[in-house]
């Protein structure tokens, strides 16, 4: 089986998009560490392989380096940007340091077409991102396009393909023709990713691995673990046992949406664990950010374990765990890998005594929306915006109390209430309020107040790792800062958040 396109990992943030775009087009993509050995790639049975982009230099002391046979068992090779140096490094051409180097939008042409490059038009326009460049390439290899450099070679006998640019980058004119082509014209890939064969699948494979035992599940309410519980539900019903822990610091109504929704609607088995008065306690008198996060880190994985010791014969513990997570956790290198080191309050310690089921470890997040959509799932669940670990823990700047979480629940909901009755929940990434330690003067009647401020807060981005703030209508705004304040008892004044990522973060702790 699998015959699907390998993406070898040289640390280029674009690589998780490359094996997205493959999928979408039908056809399985797994991005594996550049260093992987070539008898586990073979072991896939490859119809292609891919050699991502990188930071560093082939020509660097400890470069990153592929197994020169690679490119002597026929299977078709295309080397993106650092994939590209690599090619040629490794099959005799020359590599040398960019004059100017190209950064950003290029204009392609074409000198000589290929099969790549096959239907795109002499002229494009095609994203560049490295300094190194290729100074004579390899024997048998043709020059097919300049930009101010070359920018693409191929070795057709070999079925060897490489572009200086980025073809999985939507700024990359047509860049989606040459990934067509060379999934489909080059490689021969079959249409074999299918989401609903991966629901049949999974369900059939969980069953086979749980047989009659328990599972239990850290459902949060977000995406992946609801996802990932109703899916197992499917297969082995009541056999899962989910815990839902009401930190007091989610937002307004959450317990009881999750029991609703997921409860009564899903019929899961649900536990739910009213902790909020331990979170309170132990966050009382705390003001610092990190210290908050790892208080509420800590207690959540206590009142989980408690919890889950309560639950007799249970011998899996199921997580929501997705492909960036893997892809991130094995990667090997690279600056995109080590920014985010987040990690969802679901993350439980390997200690615990279970064997792991994760049943969306292989899908992309849009993936997962689809497989639970699939499922029933209602579009507005799987579309939900993500919600950090320690929740309004961090969006209540300095000391946490209740009084704090009850104004800023309120204002959090007219906002995402008023983003649904607007249509624009779905064009940002995240959005919420932040509640600041800060009281200013007001006017409200005739009598003058002394409140809270609250910050509204949205980001647009695709990763996370950078993001830009939503350029809401005015008038939205407006709405949304009348209704706080007129509604929402405490807070006399908002603040519109619009620093981007970096150097700001998208929370306020
Ligand atoms: P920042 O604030 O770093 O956030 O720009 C990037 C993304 O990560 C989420 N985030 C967290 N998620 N535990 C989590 O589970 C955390 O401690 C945490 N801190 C930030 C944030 O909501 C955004 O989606």
């Amino acid at each position: 089986m699998n015959n699907g396109i390998i993406i070898l990992d040289f640390g280029s943030q674009y690589n998780q998009l490359i094996a997205r775009r493959i999928r979408e087009l039908g056809v399985y993509s797994e991005v594996l560490p550049f260093d992987t050995p070539l008898y586990e790639i073979l072991s896939r049975n490859p119809s292609g392989i891919i050699l991502s982009g990188g930071p560093s230099s082939v020509n660097a002391e400890n470069a990153h380096l592929v197994d020169k046979a690679l490119f002597e068992k026929g299977i078709p090779v295309l080397g993106i940007c650092y994939g590209m140096q690599l090619t040629t490094h490794l099959l005799g051409g020359k590599v040398k340091k960019g004059e100017k180097g190209e950064y950003g939008k290029a204009k392609l042409q074409i000198q000589k077409s290929n099969a790549l490059l096959s239907g795109i038009s002499r002229f494009s326009t095609v994203w560049m991102s490295h300094f190194d460049e290729v100074e004579t390439v390899p024997d048998g290899f043709n020059i097919n396009g300049m930009t101010d450099v070359i920018s693409a070679i191929s070795d057709e006998s070999r079925k060897i393909y490489c572009v200086q640019f980025h073809p999985e980058v939507s700024h990359t004119e047509e860049g989606a023709r040459m990934i067509d082509n060379f999934v489909f014209n080059i490689c021969k890939a079959p249409k074999n990713w299918k989401l609903t064969n991966y629901i049949d699948k999974t369900v059939a494979e969980i069953k086979e691995k749980v047989g009659d035992q328990k599972v239990i599940l850290g459902l949060s309410g977000g995406v992946d673990s609801s996802v990932a519980a109703v899916l197992i539900n499917k297969a082995i019903g009541d056999q899962l046992q989910c815990i839902f822990v009401d930190t007091g610091l989610l937002r307004k109504d959450e317990a009881e949406k999750v029991m609703k929704n997921y409860g009564e609607h899903f019929h899961l088995n649900i536990k739910l664990i009213d902790a909020k008065d331990r979170f309170m306690a132990k966050l009382k008198g705390v003001s610092d950010p990190e210290a908050k996060r790892k208080i509420i880190g800590n207690e959540f994985v206590n009142v989980f374990d408690e919890e889950s010791h309560k639950i007799e014969g249970a011998k899996f513990l199921a997580q929501g765990t997705i492909y960036p997570d893997v892809i991130e956790s094995q990667s090997v290198k690279g600056p995109s890998a080590v920014i985010k080191s987040h990690h969802n309050v679901g993350g439980l310690p390997e200690e615990m005594d279970f064997e792991l089921l994760e049943p969306l470890r292989e899908l992309f997040k849009d993936e997962v929306r689809k497989v639970g959509e699939e499922l029933g799932i209602p579009h507005h669940l799987v579309h939900r915006h993500p919600f950090p670990g320690p929740g309004l823990g961090i969006r209540i700047l300095g000391e946490v109390d209740e009084e704090k979480v009850k104004i800023l629940q309120e204002a959090d909901d007219i906002f995402i209430e008023e983003l649904y009755k607007n249509n624009l929940y779905e064009t940002v990434s995240q959005a919420f309020v932040v509640l600041l330690p800060v009281k200013s003067v007001g006017v409200m009647g005739d009598e003058r107040t002394y409140e809270y401020t609250a910050v509204v807060r949205s980001a647009n981005t695709t990763d996370f790792m950078t993001a830009t703030f939503s350029k809401f209508p005015w008038e939205f705004l407006e709405n949304v800062s009348n209704r706080i304040i007129n509604e929402v008892k405490g807070i006399n004044r908002i603040a519109y958040d619009i620093s981007s990522k970096p150097p700001a973060t998208i929370e306020w702790e």
